[in-house]
């Protein structure tokens, strides 16, 4: 039986490739890249957030940040508003396109707010089965997020300072006092160093050009015993006929795979994620992989990813917890 994936000599997928060039026309790439998915629910936000941090308290790391930077919220900026109503002070959120939209926060935060009034259990598999990392519970996590701390963390008028600060438009789309929205970033200085206990990702790191740059410049923002927790996704996005047929394209194909868009993948396999992390100086405490079988061999790949191992080839998503050394 012949396999099919794409590969550039005998069978190139040319859907991606003419959506690819479809981006340099205006009206199409404006209707093609309406919304990243996600956190466009309330509920999707409020399960990822928790999830974070039911795994964070089961690594040993801090389950009070009061500092959270998130990178790449995508539709709202709901997961670090799940944060604050959890009790962080201070929520960052760094983004290359400005996708998140005031009337939306302000809709999702208050369903927010609800669910965490009612300590409503985490949305789980049934209801979100592509959402990773998954955990051996969905219980409300009432272990950390006690009475106490909720009781202090959603008084009324913390909530309406929180309201407050979504609204508050002067710079960028709404920096308050407790909320710094940076869409586009560029720069690490944006965030002062070693001000930041916990930075964390969901489904963003796959797709950032310069990924060794961007874990530096995490480094650069945690203080020193403060983490980072990402999840990631390595598959093809459909780019590809095969979930890792992405790595069999070279990077001219790969160039008009992309085309204008902001952002598509970088395509770096799971270990050398893992690399850089070692190298910016983080220890990581948790490397959770999720296999999936490959029906590409190693032979297949484009020669600049003769270096992905069969280990790689076989991980199609990671969600890894680091500490700042
Ligand atoms: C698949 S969406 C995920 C959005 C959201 N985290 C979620 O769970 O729904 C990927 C996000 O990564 C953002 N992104 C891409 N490159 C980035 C970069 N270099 N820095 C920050 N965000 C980036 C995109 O703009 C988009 O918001």
């Amino acid at each position: 039986m012949k396999v099919l994936f794409p590969r550039e000599a005998d069978n190139l997928y040319l859907l991606p490739i003419l959506k690819g060039l479809g981006t340099y026309i205006p009206g199409l790439h404006k209707i093609a890249s309406k919304g990243t998915g996600g956190t466009i629910s309330a509920r999707y936000c409020y399960s990822v957030w928790l999830r974070h941090l039911v795994l964070a308290q089961k690594h040993g790391l801090s389950i009070q940040p009061e500092v959270v930077a998130e990178l790449g919220p995508g539709d709202s900026l709901g997961i670090g508003l799940a944060a604050l109503l959890s009790g962080a002070d201070r929520y960052y959120a760094l983004d290359i396109v400005k996708h998140a939209l005031a009337d939306k926060n302000m809709e999702i935060f208050d369903e927010l707010a609800e669910l965490f009034k009612r300590r409503e259990m985490i949305p789980g598999e049934d209801e979100f089965p592509r959402i990773k990392p998954y955990l051996d519970s969905y219980e409300f996590p009432d272990h950390i997020l006690t009475e106490e701390r909720l009781e202090g963390a959603l008084r009324p008028s913390r909530i309406e300072a929180i309201r407050k600060a979504l609204l508050d438009r002067k710079n960028r789309c709404c920096c308050g006092t407790q909320i710094a929205y940076f869409a586009p970033w560029y720069a690490a200085d944006i965030i002062k160093e070693g001000s930041v206990d916990m930075v964390y990702s969901q489904a963003v790191l796959e797709h950032v050009d310069d990924l060794l740059g961007t874990y530096k410049a995490l480094y650069s923002w945690l203080r020193d015993g403060g983490f980072m927790s990402h999840q990631i996704d390595f598959k093809d996005h459909g780019t590809a006929g095969e979930w890792n047929g992405h790595w069999t394209y070279s990077d001219a194909i790969w160039r008009l795979i992309r085309g204008k868009r902001p952002y598509l993948l970088n395509r770096h396999p799971h270990s050398r994620h893992i690399r850089f992390i070692k190298e910016c100086g983080f220890d990581i405490v948790y490397d959770s992989k999720v296999k999936s079988d490959s029906r590409i061999s190693i032979g297949d790949l484009s020669s600049r990813f003769s270096d992905i191992s069969k280990e790689d080839l076989t991980t199609s998503g990671a969600f890894i917890q680091a500490v700042k050394r």
